[in-house]
């Protein structure tokens, strides 16, 4: 029985991938290792977003075949995923001792590709070609695979995006949108419940345009909204979330949603990129800074304790002083309480890289040092005013970090850490906020239960 390790780098969409890939192979007989270093078969899961990205996982690429070589030991290692998708053939021209690269529409074939493979029937086997259906087939999930009971799970709902940001190479790797049905979705998301399940995210390249084509607005309700209350109806699931979502996605019938649908956990990632007009525009964002502004204010009308987390590039083509002050201001209006800030990265093929004015990487790092002191000082004013606050969390299980500790989720999306046991797991508890660390929360249930 062959053993698979997959490593993945980037999203949570690529997170999903990777376990759907992972459940597919182990329902075929393959066994999960538990290192690389031991694996018979190593896929790398691969993000196109940042250079940066690429590289590292190319660089790993290298390592392993060089590890394997010296240790005369026959791995059979592949590359899916975004770069994958984007760069093909070529990583094969690059590196020849690369058996398998696996496109983005492509992942229910990692099985009988690598079966091929290790039964020496195909020598290497390239394959990114569009398949149409292929985003009904991210359904698989490793419920409960490991030791663990799983709280929280992830459903893909579309793939793709045809916004077209100038920076992006996203639609070019993951193609046109395509939605999943809402029954199959619904379908997916009760037999998670039913083994077990309490939260689910809702995920796809750009949400908010779950369904456009195939569901057109009832009542003035978008298709992702009637996704949303369909997902809502499921006895036993607690709560809901979702990403990425694009700002102009935040119709009215989105804000009322929050208000209406009690599991609808009240957090958004919106992403932001800018706070320039200017550059708004150059990036085709499709939204001002005052619309911007405008939908901060709706929700937190609608929902006052809402988490708000944004991404931001620094350092855009032609991206000057003034549009980078605009970006500073409006991140200390709207008080996000986390932002994922970005260098700005050519990537091939997308407008931005051609576009004039590159900024040198010098100023690049200084906008990102800036913006991230002013983001990290607003989070931590937000996250001390939780101290002495009363919380519900769901528990997902132990801390990552320290195993003594048990973690879980505020509704608002923060993290909490606090003594539990196992007994916790997938329970909401009540726990009054004591202190707080970098972007977390410490809570004590005891306080509350005296
Ligand atoms: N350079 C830097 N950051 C990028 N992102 C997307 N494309 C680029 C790029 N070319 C960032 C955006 C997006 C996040 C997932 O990655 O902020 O929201």
């Amino acid at each position: 029985m062959p053993s698979v390790f997959i490593k993945t780098y980037g999203c949570q969409m690529n997170e999903r991938d990777s376990e759907a890939v992972a459940a597919q192979l182990v329902a075929k007989g393959y066994s999960l290792a538990p290192s690389e270093a031991i694996a018979d078969v190593v896929l790398l899961n691969t993000c196109s977003v940042r250079d940066f990205a690429e590289q590292k996982a190319i660089n790993k690429m290298k390592n392993l075949i060089g590890t394997a070589r010296n240790e005369r030991r026959s791995q059979v290692v592949g590359f899916m995923g975004c770069m994958a998708q984007s760069r093909g053939q070529e990583l094969v021209d690059k590196l020849p001792d690369v058996d398998l690269v696996l496109g983005t529409q492509k992942f229910h074939r990692a099985a009988e590709y690598l079966d091929a493979i290790l039964a020496g029937k195909r020598e290497q086997i390239v394959d990114v070609a569009a398949e149409e259906k292929s985003e009904a087939t991210i359904r698989e999930h490793l419920l409960n695979g490991k030791s663990n009971k799983s709280v929280s799970a992830f459903v893909s709902i579309m793939q793709g995006c045809n916004q077209y940001c100038t920076f992006c190479i996203v639609p070019y790797t993951r193609g046109e949108e395509r939605s999943r049905t809402i029954p199959d979705i619904v379908a997916e998301c009760r037999e998670l419940v039913a083994g077990g399940v309490k939260e689910i995210t809702l995920l796809g390249q750009i949400v908010t345009s779950y369904g456009k084509r195939d569901y057109p607005l009832h009542d003035g309700k978008s298709g992702f909204v009637q996704l949303l209350e369909a997902v809502h109806e499921i006895a036993g699931l607690q709560r809901i979330r979702f990403t990425s979502p694009h700002p102009k996605g935040y119709g009215d019938d989105l804000v009322e949603a929050y208000a209406r649908l009690p599991k609808l956990c009240e957090s958004a990632h919106i992403p932001l990129q800018s706070g320039s007009d200017r550059i708004l525009k150059l990036m085709h964002r499709g939204y001002t800074r005052e619309r911007f502004l405008a939908i901060a204010k709706k929700l937190r009308a609608a929902k006052p304790n809402i988490g708000l987390t944004t991404d931001i590039i620094v350092g855009f083509p032609g991206e000057t002083e003034e549009d980078f002050a605009e970006t500073l201001s409006l991140c200390r209006e709207v008080e996000f309480d986390n932002a994922y800030i970005f260098k700005y990265s050519e990537r091939r093929d997308t407008p931005a890289a051609i576009m004039p004015d590159q900024l040198p990487q010098e100023i690049r790092e200084e906008r990102n040092h800036r913006l991230l002191e002013t983001v990290n000082e607003i989070g931590k004013r937000k996250y001390d005013s939780f101290i002495g606050q009363q919380v519900q969390i769901l528990v997902e299980g132990p801390s990552k970090k320290n195993a003594a500790r048990f973690t879980g989720r505020t509704r608002c999306n923060r993290i909490v850490l606090f003594d539990g046991s196992e007994r916790h797991r997938g329970e909401l508890m009540d726990l009054k906020i004591t202190r707080t660390g970098s972007f977390t929360l410490y809570g004590d249930p005891a306080i509350v239960n005296l």
